[in-house]
């Protein structure tokens, strides 16, 4: 999947464990699953899935389960055709959706947005991708609606099913089903309240540097940086990249080499620790090997924390 891992691993600075963190589950009971099918090109009826279940992954990727044994056609019969034929007998399907964390983390309760989520569904062994757009609501402090904002449509053929899809035809008699998929759906995430407590939080602070400060500016402050720092992501020089800085613990950037005192330091470079840090370097950590004399000016730093915030 090709996706928009910039804005992930955004979301997944502000705090050093992710405002999507494993924490976060499906409530079964208030989701919601379906997909249309319309035979002899006249009769549309919906079918759903009771039993459901899920979470969003550290990378921020939610992860559906697809209980296929829970299908509801409404008639007991085709029920089961629908699950030997077309399901092929799979226990389950899976469904997994990448989406930008950052929009969904930013939302403060009572609003809602919509983004899309590069989604794949897997099915006995055949994976479709597409593409879906998503309304997203924050309906509390501890929980999140996500449904899809227009109809999904998948074609069976893609989806594996459409030998499945003949049988069904064949045992009912009925001249025709269509081979395109309507699929809606609701999904209610929740967390515990102390999850949610320290993502707003985090958010909160990292929110205020962005206020504060002019990210213009900021980058010309960062013009001091920049020969030793890259803000690429895994692009080290004389210095680690600093991409995602905001929010990760010290220390951690894979593929390039510490000093011990910052390694072992447990740091996480929030708007506090990193202005303290950048105005005396030396001071603030001991023995790292930051060859850096410090931003003498408050201001500087503000606007170059917006500018990490923004473009880091
Ligand atoms: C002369 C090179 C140099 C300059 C200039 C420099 N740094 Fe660094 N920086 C380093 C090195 C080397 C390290 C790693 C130090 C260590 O391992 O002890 C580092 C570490 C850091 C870290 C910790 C990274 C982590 O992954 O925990 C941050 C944050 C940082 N620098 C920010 C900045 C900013 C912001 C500026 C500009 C205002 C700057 N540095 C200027 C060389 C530099």
């Amino acid at each position: 999947m090709k996706l928009q891992l910039k804005a992930v691993t955004f979301a997944s600075a502000i705090v050093a464990t992710p405002i999507w963190a494993a924490g976060w589950t499906l409530e079964s009971d208030r989701s919601h699953l379906a997909y249309g099918t319309i035979k002899k090109n006249a009769v549309g009826e919906v079918n759903s899935f009771t039993s459901l279940s899920g979470h969003v992954t550290q990378e921020g990727v939610a992860e559906i389960e697809i209980d296929l044994s829970s299908v509801e056609t409404n008639i007991e019969i085709r029920n089961e055709r629908v699950i030997e034929f077309v399901f092929r007998q799979a226990p389950t399907a899976r469904l997994t959706a990448e989406f930008d964390m950052a929009k969904v983390a930013g939302l403060a309760v009572g609003e809602t947005t919509t983004l899309d989520a590069a989604s794949v569904l897997s099915l006995a062994g055949t994976e479709v991708e597409f593409d879906a757009e998503m309304f997203v609501a924050r309906l509390s402090e501890t929980s999140v609606l996500v449904s899809t904002n227009d109809m999904v449509f998948l074609s069976t053929e893609d989806a594996g099913v459409n030998a499945g899809v003949d049988k069904l035809m064949e045992l009912a008699s009925l001249p025709g089903i269509t081979r395109t998929v309507p699929i809606t759906a609701r999904l209610i995430f929740h967390t515990d309240e102390e999850q949610a407590a320290t993502a707003s939080e985090a958010t909160e602070v990292v929110a205020a540097a962005a206020v504060q400060g002019d990210a213009t500016a900021g980058k010309k402050v960062f013009r001091k940086c920049s020969a030793c720092h890259k803000l690429k992501e895994g692009r080290h020089g004389v210095g680690p990249s600093l991409h995602g800085i905001l929010g990760a613990k010290a220390g951690q950037a894979e593929g390039f080499k510490y000093s011990t005192a910052l390694e072992s330091s447990d740091i996480v470079w929030t708007h506090e620790t990193l202005s303290a840090f950048l105005t005396d370097p030396k001071g603030y950590l001991q023995g790292n090997r930051m060859q850096f004399r410090g931003l003498k000016k408050d201001k500087d730093i503000v606007n170059l924390l917006a500018y990490l915030q923004e473009e880091g």
